[in-house]
């Protein structure tokens, strides 16, 4: 059975009631929930939030060691964090796939947004789409399992 783990960074939890206008009225538990209803039988789904920069790294090098691919939404430290960026690298280089998703477009936001430092050690990157963006990056990584 493979596992896919979905990471969530800082104030994702606070998804429905945070900043409707820019990342929509639906909650975290919604996108799971429609992330689960795209899987197949054989794949399994590890969905997990936290506002804590270690907790986020420790659950990167869990997924490096299980060989799980990640979809993983830093929230804001993906535009600073250097420590979730090398942790990024250890999944990579073990040669499993991490792929970047952002809600909204950080891209049309404000400037301290433009910078991802994640980027550089991920597969991919996926953003704008609000919860597509998270089944994108599922559909991806289901074909690169090809399991689609
Ligand atoms: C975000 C974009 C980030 O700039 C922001 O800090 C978030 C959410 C997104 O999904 O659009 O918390 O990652």
């Amino acid at each position: 059975m493979t596992s896919i783990m979905v990471l969530n960074g800082p104030n994702l939890g606070r998804l429905g009631s945070r900043e409707p206008e820019i990342y929509g009225s639906q909650t975290l538990a919604d996108i799971e929930l429609g992330l689960r209803g795209m899987l197949p039988a054989d794949v399994s789904l590890d969905f997990r939030q936290s506002d804590d920069e270690a907790t986020l790294i420790g659950w990167l090098h869990e997924a490096a060691d299980a060989r799980s691919p990640v979809i993983f939404n830093p929230a804001a430290f993906t535009h600073y964090s250097y420590a979730l960026r090398d942790a990024c690298q250890i999944v990579t280089d073990a040669g499993v796939p991490v792929i970047e998703v952002h809600l909204s477009n950080p891209h049309a936001r404000e400037s301290f947004r433009h910078t991802s430092v994640i980027s550089g050690s991920v597969l991919g990157v996926i953003a704008g789409f609000g919860e597509r963006s998270y089944q994108l990056a599922l559909t991806q990584i289901l074909t690169l399992l090809e399991r689609h």
